[in-house]
């Protein structure tokens, strides 16, 4: 059946086209815990992915049961929303299961310089990326980039589509610690690099969410 929009206001003003963000902020004894999770011996994973940072280490599996056990509830939410949007409520997530299935996770350790091209994530559905440290300068870089024009030193940006009338084709995120992004795994995104002294460091994971009839 064809999903079809039914008003719920007298007036309103929706996004039904592009991909849903997600976005919630982490209990700070999480990033204390991933953090030190950095002193392990973990992985090199640096030859899987296209980031042209110091270092990207591979999630072990305690690693990736932790980041599901804390984060599992927002990024299934993020899943049945985006469900629930496609299908403008026609969607019962009450009469199904759901259950996190995390292909990996990795940190990723970025320096002066240091960036990461435009890229996708393959082989999931869902992408994410949490941000754990930066360097004790980049405020005053930002400041300086904010006088600038188009501010985006270390930051991340998506990009989707083509650009269009009353449509939005990117969106840029400026880091802070704690917070926690969820997007399509297939939507490009890019990170650009800093100046500062210090280390800019986040996690991501690639993920589905799968679903069974309760
Ligand atoms: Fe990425």
């Amino acid at each position: 059946m064809v999903a079809i929009f039914t008003p719920q206001a007298e007036k309103e003003f929706f996004t039904p086209f592009g991909p849903l963000m997600g976005f919630c902020r982490m209990p700070a004894g999480f990033v204390d815990e991933m953090n030190r999770a950095i002193g392990r011996n973990l992985a090199d994973h640096s030859q899987a992915l296209v980031g042209k940072v110091r270092q990207e280490l591979r999630f072990d599996q305690p690693l990736i049961d932790l980041a599901a056990a804390t984060l599992g509830q927002t990024l299934i939410e993020y899943h049945i929303r985006a469900n629930h949007r496609g299908a403008f409520g026609d969607y019962d997530h009450k009469s199904r299961q759901y259950e996190l299935n995390v292909m990996g996770g990795w940190f990723v350790r970025q320096y002066a310089g240091d960036y990461n091209p435009l890229h996708i994530h393959t082989g999931a559905a869902i992408s994410c990326v949490g941000y754990l440290a930066l360097p004790e300068g980049i405020d005053a870089e930002w400041e300086e980039d904010d006088r600038d024009h188009h501010p985006s030193h270390g930051h991340l940006q998506f990009a989707h589509g083509t650009d269009s009338h009353y449509s939005v084709s990117n969106f840029m995120i400026r880091p802070r610690v704690g917070d926690f992004y969820i997007f399509p795994s297939n939507m490009f995104h890019c990170v650009y690099p800093f100046r500062a002294e210090g280390e800019r460091r986040s996690f991501s994971m690639n993920l589905s969410v799968v679903e069974r009839k309760a």
